[in-house]
């Protein structure tokens, strides 16, 4: 039995850093949109990663992948949840339909089929630990003025974490919030070329960060919602 931790969005910014950091130490599968193995082998070395491509908030595609990874004798004791994605630019009276469904989906329905497919097991085994990148909009909403929707979405996926955090500590099972501010990516570079990118926050770090809260050093926290704001003033 492989022990294993899953990164969803792994074909992401930040996911790919999670992969990276999180591949130094241990088996990881990178699940998402976008995810292929033999990139995969070519950035972490064979053998150090399992490339599982589906779409996060379709529960049928998870209890295919928990076949596979049975099959494969693979078990998932630790993940962190980095899918999801923002669109904003209106106020909430002009948001489209489309744009708040596509933030539910996205930044808060992964999260909760996610933790759906992954937490009874880990309860079972009496062993796992979960981090969500949530979003510092999740509890800094004022900052989100045309991006009611993300904002929202990125509450109530905080809010699914601290409620499950409670349901599953007595199981031997922990979970955690992460809310990074602005991230370091291209796709923040081009769309704030004149930004001063040295204050924000690198994926490696956020990374790194999330592995300690998968480390045993984070054993007695659970159920945090924790900063992860750079050098960004609050
Ligand atoms: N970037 C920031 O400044 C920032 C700040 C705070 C929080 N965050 C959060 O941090 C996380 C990572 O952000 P990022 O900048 O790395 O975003 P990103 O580059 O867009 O990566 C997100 C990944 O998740 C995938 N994904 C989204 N929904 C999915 C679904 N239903 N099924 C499968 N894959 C799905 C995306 O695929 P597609 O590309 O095909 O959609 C993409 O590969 C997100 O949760 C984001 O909200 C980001």
């Amino acid at each position: 039995m492989r022990s294993a931790v899953l990164v969803s969005g792994a074909g992401g910014a930040l996911g790919s850093a999670l992969v990276a950091q999180l591949a130094k130490s241990g088996l990881v599968v990178a699940a998402g949109r976008g995810v292929s193995q033999s990139e995969l082998d070519g950035a972490h070395g064979r053998g150090r990663t399992v490339a599982a491509p589906l779409e996060l908030g379709v529960p049928a595609a998870w209890r295919e992948l928990s076949e596979r990874l049975s099959r494969e004798d693979i078990v998932v004791d630790g993940a962190v949840l980095a899918a999801g994605g923002w669109r904003g630019g209106a106020t909430l009276s002009d948001t489209p339909d489309d744009v708040w469904s596509a933030m539910l989906a996205g930044n808060l329905e992964t999260v909760r089929v996610s933790l759906q497919a992954l937490l009874p097991g880990m309860v079972e085994r009496r062993r796992g630990s979960v981090v969500v990148i949530a979003s510092s909009a999740a509890v800094r909403p004022w900052e989100s003025a045309k991006a009611a929707a993300y904002a929202a979405s990125k509450a109530g996926a905080l809010a699914l974490v601290q409620a499950s955090a409670a349901e599953v500590l007595a199981g031997g099972v922990r979970l955690n919030a992460l809310l990074p501010s602005v991230i370091d990516t291209p796709a923040n570079r081009n769309a704030t070329p004149k930004a001063d990118f040295s204050r924000w926050v690198s994926p490696a770090s956020i990374a790194e960060v999330a592995g300690f809260m998968l480390s045993d050093a984070a054993r007695d926290i659970s159920g945090a919602a924790l900063p992860v704001y750079g050098r960004v003033g609050v």
